[in-house]
């Protein structure tokens, strides 16, 4: 979707998901620093969270090839968020939603996507400290295979899970400009962060673009591809300089 329509749309919505994107940005001060420290607030975005941009982005990308038909039913496995999203537009648009969980995910999550019409199937028992998002993975995988009107969104990936942040690349660049030097982010499938990225890279060459991780890369697949050229490509010594300068600590 373009983003003129996208905002458009924004500005007389016509239901609850068209109220997606347009967050505010705030500004930090950062005291003994030469440096401009904004946040762009996500949770503005409904249900609280930037993964519902991504959630419309491919439920909408599966309604136009045809894998999601009207009635159908969405299957994803999740850990909260992407699955409170699906959740929403399921039930504003008449799709069944199978969310594929683990006891790690929050329980307030996991009951707003009952009371929005979800189900629910666990994978684990809640024995077990490990994450299980490759049993996840499977099983979601396992039950759309089996159900001729299911379509699973498989978020790791999915291309229209980083197209989906198109748009949160467009606000940036509409209040900022050019005058970005950095773009910092949480890294879980990556679509957030890379979407963003190639978006904004396109128009600044030289933005640098920072993922923040908990634990190992080795869930990531295409994505880690990007962010490791983004690496490669700021080698350069003035690079560096000014990344020192950006970053003394
Ligand atoms: C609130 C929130 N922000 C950011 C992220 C990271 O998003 P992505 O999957 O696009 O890397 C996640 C998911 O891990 C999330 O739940």
């Amino acid at each position: 979707m373009e983003y003129k329509q996208i905002q458009r749309q924004r500005n007389l919505a016509s239901c609850y998901t068209k109220t997606v994107g347009q967050t505010p940005l705030m500004k930090i001060v950062c005291p003994g620093y030469d440096t401009t420290l904004l946040l762009k607030l996500e949770s503005f975005n409904p249900m609280g969270n930037m993964k519902f941009r991504m959630a419309i982005s491919m439920v909408e990308a599966a309604e136009a090839s045809g894998d999601l038909k009207p009635g159908g039913r969405i299957v994803e496995s999740t850990s909260g968020n992407t699955g409170l999203g699906l959740a929403t537009i399921a039930a504003e648009r008449g799709y069944r939603f199978t969310a594929i969980v683990d006891h790690h995910a929050a329980q307030d999550k996991l009951r707003v996507m009952q009371a929005l019409g979800a189900e629910l199937i666990f994978v684990d028992d809640g024995e077990t400290d490990d994450l299980s998002t490759a049993a996840r993975e499977e099983l979601a995988e396992k039950i759309a295979a089996a159900d001729p009107e299911a379509f699973w969104t498989e978020q790791h990936n999915n291309p229209a899970n980083s197209t989906g942040y198109t748009a949160l690349a467009y606000e940036l660049m509409e209040v900022l400009g050019s005058e970005m030097d950095a773009l910092v982010g949480a890294v879980g499938t990556g679509g957030s962060l890379c979407g963003t990225a190639q978006v904004l890279k396109g128009a600044l060459p030289d933005l640098f673009v920072f993922g923040s991780r908990a634990g190992r890369l080795d869930s990531l697949r295409w994505p880690r591809r990007v962010l490791f050229s983004v690496r490669y490509r700021n080698t350069s010594r003035s690079r560096n300089r000014k990344m020192r300068r950006l970053f003394p600590d």
